[in-house]
């Protein structure tokens, strides 16, 4: 298993051009199994989670193209779909649940097993169930796998999210582009993923409107075509490269971003004391010497994202005073506070909140990535900790991260691969 050396480093100084969304990625090549031609999806990063979805894909019948070097993914569509989503590969990741609503769509049946990924609490799938549930199918639950069918359709109708669910919104979205008239949904996830999501679907002949608001309302259409999109750029990396600049105090130049994505997190960097200037696709992100202590909540977008929790937390611990910071979406999402204050700093739980009184420095030690963002934050801790910090099972970090250690060494990291 490969783990990541970091040195403490210095000030982070230079550019860096963001890839394609993740969580934007994953959703959009889910999408591609509604289509009848083939489907160009660009912007895609190399990342485990890419890997996992294309031999989901290939699973289900679906041939897939990647060309690496283009970034880009050509989905052609299976000559024969199958209906079934394997174990071995839904318990990898979490996001491989979406290929239900475009199954059951396409198939008007779908056999998904129950899903994995981090391990960040309970994360039920109640509101997708209900979703499909109003939108007429019949779920059965059973030996893991989770069933969802309908003999005559899916039906429009109106589903209230009793959360805003990102991934609720997309499986329930995506089932009802081809259900009968209309479907509602209303308390909707607003993520920027959700939006670039209706924007593809649009372009292969859905009809998604609202997207980006609360209330999404899909008049279903009797087929998809193939499209060409480009994925939107990556929110919570840009967001934890803009907190290596504040942390090392360093001067990084964000390209490639969509700066009105990430406002929770610049409004939080300025408050810390951080120094920004932005423009609609950039971010320059100075730090200074003394960084103050903020409170922060985590909340559905726009608010703080909860992608960005553990990395802000690394930061608190070496800014001066104390700090709060409440996880509203995921109830077990502090796993990582055990590993930063390994490397000293004074972080304690109290229910839904860490309270985190700010240290003079971090020290390295061997730390383990409990989960991907996690790990993100593990590996800047190690940047402005004296000596080696030894971070483990990156395998995490490697899902949602192409090659962090690379872009942060061109902006002037200490970091080295080793694989054991
Ligand atoms: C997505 C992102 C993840 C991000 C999260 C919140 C992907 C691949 N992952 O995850 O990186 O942290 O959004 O921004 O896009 N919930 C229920 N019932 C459900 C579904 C969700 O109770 O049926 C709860 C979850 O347990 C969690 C909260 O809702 O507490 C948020 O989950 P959700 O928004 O669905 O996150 P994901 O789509 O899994």
């Amino acid at each position: 298993m490969s783990k990541l050396l970091v040195e403490k480093s210095g000030p982070l100084v230079g550019r860096i051009r963001i890839k394609g969304a993740k969580n934007s990625v994953l959703k959009l090549m889910a999408a591609s199994i509604l289509a009848d031609d083939p489907c160009t999806i660009e912007s895609v990063p190399e990342l485990l989670d890419v890997e996992v979805m294309i031999q989901l894909l290939e699973a289900l019948g679906l041939k897939v193209d990647y060309n690496r070097e283009a970034e880009m993914i050509k989905v052609i569509p299976a000559e024969t779909l199958t209906c079934e989503a394997p174990y071995e590969i839904i318990q990898k990741m979490r996001a491989s649940f979406l290929v239900m609503g475009p199954l059951l769509a396409k198939k008007k049946i779908a056999k998904v097993s129950m899903p994995g990924g981090c391990d960040i609490g309970a994360r039920p799938i109640d509101l997708h169930l209900k979703g499909f549930q109003a939108l007429g199918a019949e779920v059965t639950l059973g030996h893991g796998y989770i069933e969802a069918k309908t003999e005559t359709g899916l039906v429009g109708a109106e589903i209230y999210l009793d959360f805003p669910s990102v991934g609720a919104t997309e499986n329930i979205m995506m089932a009802a582009t081809m259900a009968k008239g209309q479907t509602v949904i209303q308390n909707a996830a607003k993520e920027p993923e959700i939006v670039d999501l209706a924007n593809f679907l649009n372009e292969m002949g859905a009809n998604v409107r609202g997207a980006g608001t609360d209330t999404i309302r899909v008049n279903g259409v009797d087929k998809l075509n193939g499209a060409r999109h480009q994925t939107i750029p990556d929110r919570i990396i840009a967001a934890t490269y803009m907190v290596a600049a504040a942390l090392t105090k360093g001067d990084i130049t964000i390209e490639n971003v969509v700066s009105s994505h990430v406002k929770p997190v610049t409004a939080k960097l300025k408050e810390v004391g951080a120094i920004i200037e932005d423009g609609d696709d950039f971010i320059r992100v100075r730090g200074v010497d003394a960084l103050k202590a903020v409170d922060l909540t985590t909340l559905p977008y726009p608010g703080f994202p909860t992608d960005a929790q553990a990395q802000f937390m690394v930061l608190l611990a070496v800014s001066e005073g104390t700090s709060v910071i409440t996880e509203t979406v995921f109830e077990n999402r502090f796993r990582h506070v055990a590993e930063i204050n390994r490397m000293g700093a004074n972080i304690k739980i109290e229910g839904h909140s860490a309270v985190i009184q700010g240290v003079k420095g971090l020290q390295g030690t061997q730390v383990k990535a409990t989960d991907l963002r996690a790990g993100a934050a593990l590996v800047l801790a190690g940047l402005v900790a004296e000596g080696v910090t030894e971070v483990d099972e990156i395998y995490h970090i490697d899902r949602g991260y192409p090659q962090i250690e690379r872009d942060l060494m061109a902006l002037g990291a200490k970091i080295t691969r080793v694989d054991k």
